[in-house]
């Protein structure tokens, strides 16, 4: 077994997930980056924070993608600590309740929900058995939900229903995994300024500057990835299952 601590984090050749990718390193985690795209640019950054980095290009709704993703891990890293499912896709087309599609319904939630979730199936498995090498071992699983998860949006339906299975997935797990000493967390991200959000920006940069969020500015990559250090370095040992929010505070009730 490797001597550094590993962490797959899906989706990591851009946004959110790079900005993980590159925390985590700076952590000491060496890096498995799964993503549909090659990743170059985030491969480079973690080599350049003196971390290995295994890029694996695969799609994280296909079984045997995800196959292939774990048995390289367990090639070339020979261990695995932390699971980051970061990956996940808007829907293409923004479109009302009473229009959308079920082709739409069907990839959203694949990328979104179905892969993650049997790719934690997956790994929980890996971290269980590595367990009886590495007793004292701590390892850890960090969902990237949205506030989509608990917020309606009737103009992408299909990615609320798949954030919102995201997080009864959190606790599902959190509940399953607690025995074997692997911590289940859910970060919510807010409005983050990614490729994602580049077609709305004018509309959020609105929002933003009438109040939307009492922290009144975009959220980074950078955001997401300080609470997903928090979780992976083992700073909340006695939290599972929790939720973080990383919204500025949209998710606050205030009259
Ligand atoms: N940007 C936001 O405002 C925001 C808000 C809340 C939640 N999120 C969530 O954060 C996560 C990252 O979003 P982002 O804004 O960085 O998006 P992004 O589109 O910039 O990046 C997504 C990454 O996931 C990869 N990816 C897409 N489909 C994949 C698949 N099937 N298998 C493997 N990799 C795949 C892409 O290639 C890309 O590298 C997503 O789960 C998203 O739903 C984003």
């Amino acid at each position: 077994m490797g001597h550094s601590p590993v962490a797959l984090v899906t989706g990591a050749s851009r946004g959110i997930g790079a900005a993980i990718a590159i925390r985590l390193a700076g952590e000491g985690f060496d890096i498995a980056l799964f993503d549909v795209q090659a990743g170059q640019e985030t491969a480079q950054a973690v080599k350049q924070a003196g971390r290995g980095c295994l890029p694996i290009q695969g799609d994280v709704s296909q079984a045997d993608d995800r196959r292939r993703a774990l048995e390289q891990i367990d090639q070339q890293l020979g261990r695995l600590d932390v699971l980051v499912n970061n990956a996940g896709v808007a829907p293409n087309v923004r479109a009302d309740l009473l229009e959308a599609t079920q082709e739409s319904y069907d990839r959203v939630m694949n990328i979104n929900l179905k892969g993650p979730y049997f790719l934690t199936q997956a790994v929980a498995k890996y971290m269980i058995r590595q367990r009886d090498q590495r007793p004292q071992g701590r390892a850890c699983i960090i969902n990237i939900s949205s506030m989509s998860a608990y917020t309606a949006s009737p103009s992408r339906g299909e990615y609320c229903l798949s954030k919102a299975g995201v997080s009864m997935a959190t606790k599902l797990w959190a509940a399953r995994l607690s025995e074997f000493g692997i911590g289940v967390y859910e970060i919510r991200p807010g409005i983050i300024a990614t490729d994602m959000t580049a077609g709305v920006k004018d509309r959020y940069d609105r929002l933003i500057a009438e109040g939307l969020t009492p922290i009144r500015r975009w959220g980074q990559g950078e955001d997401v990835a300080a609470a997903v250090a928090c979780c992976a370095r083992g700073d909340l040992p006695f939290s599972t299952g929790e939720v973080i929010n990383v919204d500025g505070g949209f998710h606050l009730r205030i009259l």
